[in-house]
């Protein structure tokens, strides 16, 4: 049997290192293409070097000279540079898996698209910001979308594509994230480590704390609406603390299907990977009997904005989505840098959506400008509020510590 050649944009996070971990357990089955980072040399020259790569790729130009030492006497290509990434996700892959985290992965996954590869889609910030250009791409080129994610790769799973009029609803399961039983008070003061330890699944840092937010469960109902022919009306969200089902869909007789399994980004990621067949994971096997009681319960609104604020960008569509995600990003990252509080965060992207004007979306150099517009917004509203409320506070509640 020939082996499929794939590339890996983001291969040293968490998706793209659960990725490695399939594709070295069937050395003979994948030939690497690519695989992409955007500093973290030591890791990407170690995959390369495991998956015998033809090309390693930095964003960061200032680690291309660590990358090149890192890599020298392998044969294996370095380069680096968002140009390089794009090239990187152009070269003739079959399969690209876009875990690139941010709207950083944007051009490189569109560049996919383009060339019409098969995208297995984890980097949900690409289709929050220009999913109708990535669709339209993706029309044009033959390429097929495949959901990374576990909750849309569940949808994908038992959603009748070959009639969608027969869909009622789709209910995107959330954890509830690690505060998912503290008040607005106990949130105030939380660090950045506590809202990075998640309950249920080992992610990245940035999606993380949107899963602590509940943004993570926005911006998957956004993702969820240029995945499947559904409109907003037709998309629920339900807290379920066992992450054990992955999502619903519901039919016009009543009929609801879900998908269930472990919560190891490996089944998702294996099921792309082997679309339409399907291969064999790792991932541990769900034993019904432990896991006993399936418990569900509405969100809340007031205790977790951001997922109103996500849900009225998905119902006003065109630029709002583009500008909740980037001053997101913005917020998160300054209070992982530990510059504003954790409910700064929802109260940044309020106000850069209030400040920076939403219209139509066009072209990628319109997602480009709104994108630069709203993370120039919600930096000035973190200079705001890292001087003026959330030092005052974090300090307050140091002070609490010691006392
Ligand atoms: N983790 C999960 O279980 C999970 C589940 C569902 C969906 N997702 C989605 O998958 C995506 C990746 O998540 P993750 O948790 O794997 O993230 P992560 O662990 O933070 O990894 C992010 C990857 O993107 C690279 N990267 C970061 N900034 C970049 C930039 N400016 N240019 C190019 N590459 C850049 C990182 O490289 P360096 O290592 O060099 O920084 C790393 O390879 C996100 O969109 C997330 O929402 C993740």
């Amino acid at each position: 049997m020939s082996r499929r050649t794939i590339t890996v944009l983001g291969a040293t996070g968490s998706v793209g290192a659960s990725t490695l971990d399939l594709l070295m357990r069937a050395p003979d089955a994948w030939a690497v293409e690519a695989l992409t980072a955007n500093c973290d040399v030591a890791a990407l020259a170690q995959s390369a070097r495991a998956v015998n790569a033809k090309l390693a790729v930095v964003a960061d130009e200032g680690c291309y000279a660590a990358l090149k030492d890192a890599l020298a006497g392998t044969g294996i290509e370095a380069a680096a540079g968002k140009a390089a990434l794009c090239d990187a996700a152009k070269r003739p892959a079959e399969i690209v898996v876009a875990a690139i985290v941010g709207a950083a992965g944007l051009q490189p996954t569109l560049a996919a698209v383009e060339r019409g590869a098969t995208l297995a889609i984890a980097n949900k910030e690409t289709l929050v910001c220009a999913g109708d250009l990535v669709r339209a791409a993706a029309v044009r080129s033959g390429a097929v979308l495949l959901p990374v994610d576990s909750e849309h790769n569940a949808i994908f799973q038992v959603f009748d594509h070959a009639h969608p009029e027969r869909v009622t609803r789709i209910i995107v399961t959330a954890s509830g994230g690690p505060f998912r039983r503290s008040t607005a008070d106990e949130m105030r003061h939380v660090t950045p480590a506590q809202a990075c330890t998640h309950p249920v699944w080992s992610m990245g840092a940035k999606i993380s704390v949107d899963s602590a937010t509940l943004m993570n469960k926005g911006l998957e109902l956004i993702e969820a609406a240029h995945l499947f022919p559904v409109t907003p009306d037709q998309l629920e969200v339900i807290v379920h603390p066992q992450s054990v089902v992955h999502s619903f869909v519901e039919y016009i007789d009543g009929s609801m299907l879900a998908q269930l399994g472990s919560p190891d980004m490996r089944t998702p990621i294996a099921y792309c990977l082997a679309y339409p067949e399907r291969m064999a994971t790792p991932s541990a096997r769900l034993d019904l009997a432990a896991v006993a009681r399936l418990e569900f319960e509405a969100p809340d609104y007031d205790r977790f904005p951001a997922l109103g604020l996500a849900t009225d960008a998905l119902r006003a569509g065109g630029s709002a989505p583009c500008i909740l995600n980037a001053a997101n990003e913005v917020a998160v990252a300054a209070f992982l840098a530990g510059e504003i509080g954790f409910l700064d965060i929802a109260a940044i992207v309020a106000d850069t959506l209030s400040r920076v004007g939403a219209g139509g979306v066009a072209s990628l150099d319109e997602v480009v400008a709104i994108d630069s517009a709203a993370r120039r917004a919600a930096l000035a509203a973190v200079s705001r509020r890292g001087v003026s409320a959330a030092k005052p506070r974090q300090a307050a509640a140091a002070a609490r510590r010691q006392a």
